[in-house]
């Protein structure tokens, strides 16, 4: 099998994670989860009791006391580990978390930082990486890429049916605004914005099931469509 790299961008709640764990396990790929790296530096500022809000400077200093990859386990499974120890899920995916986590990632020295860490995972052969700017600037030469939308109303309902994100006492129409409010901050920041690939291909999600989106960049990448 020839080994690929799969860019899949676009917007919070669009069903990216989803779609590409489908297809990287269809294309016998490694799945990344970039939004997971800036998560993770966003939870380790948040421990130290920072504000990531307005600690520029701070969370500049607190890259260098963090060991953040992607690595094999002895199963072949790809884990991302923080300082020696897996990330858990449940840790990174909280409303505190959803709450700072766009502020981190406007900050340059935090996207810089984590864009080697990126680009290195492609030495472990076929990647499916999903984020923002993957297609854009960590993977620009990657033959198949995707951007996958969804409408607002469409988003907000995934997302408000995601436990643990979802702050207690959440409505759909406050999580619509959570979504709005991460949208233009994503959008809008100087560094790697949100912003499809002038060579992506783009899916809007409405109506369709993950397994029918997978099904769809498969046969792209895989010549058949
Ligand atoms: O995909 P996610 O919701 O887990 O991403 C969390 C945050 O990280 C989101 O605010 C956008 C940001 N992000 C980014 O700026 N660039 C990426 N490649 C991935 C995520």
């Amino acid at each position: 099998m020839t080994l690929c790299q799969v860019t899949i961008d676009g917007p919070a709640a669009s069903g990216k994670s989803t779609v590409a764990k489908l297809v990287a396990q269809r294309l016998g790929g490694h799945y990344i989860n970039t939004g997971d790296m800036y998560r993770t530096v966003a939870c380790a500022v948040l421990r130290r009791g920072g504000d990531p809000r307005n600690q520029t400077e701070e969370i500049a200093e607190v890259l260098p006391t963090l060991d953040l990859g992607y690595v094999l386990d002895e199963g072949g499974s790809l884990v991302l580990m923080l300082n020696g120890e897996p990330v858990k899920q449940e840790e990174i995916r909280t409303a505190e978390v959803a709450a700072v986590v766009s502020y981190v990632a406007r900050i340059p020295a935090v996207r810089y930082w984590l864009r080697a860490r990126q680009r290195k995972t492609v030495e472990l052969g076929t990647i499916v990486m999903e984020g923002r700017d993957i297609g854009t600037v960590i993977l620009p030469n990657a033959s198949n890429k995707f951007f996958m939308t969804a409408s607002p109303e469409e988003r907000a309902r995934r997302r408000f049916a995601q436990p643990g994100e979802v702050p207690a006492g959440a409505t759909l129409a406050s999580v619509a605004a959570e979504i709005a409010e991460r949208d233009q901050m994503d959008m809008n920041r100087p560094v790697s914005p949100l912003r499809p690939a002038e060579d992506a291909v783009l899916i809007d999600t409405d109506g369709l099931t993950p397994e029918q989106v997978a099904d769809r960049i498969v046969d792209r990448v895989e010549g058949r469509a």
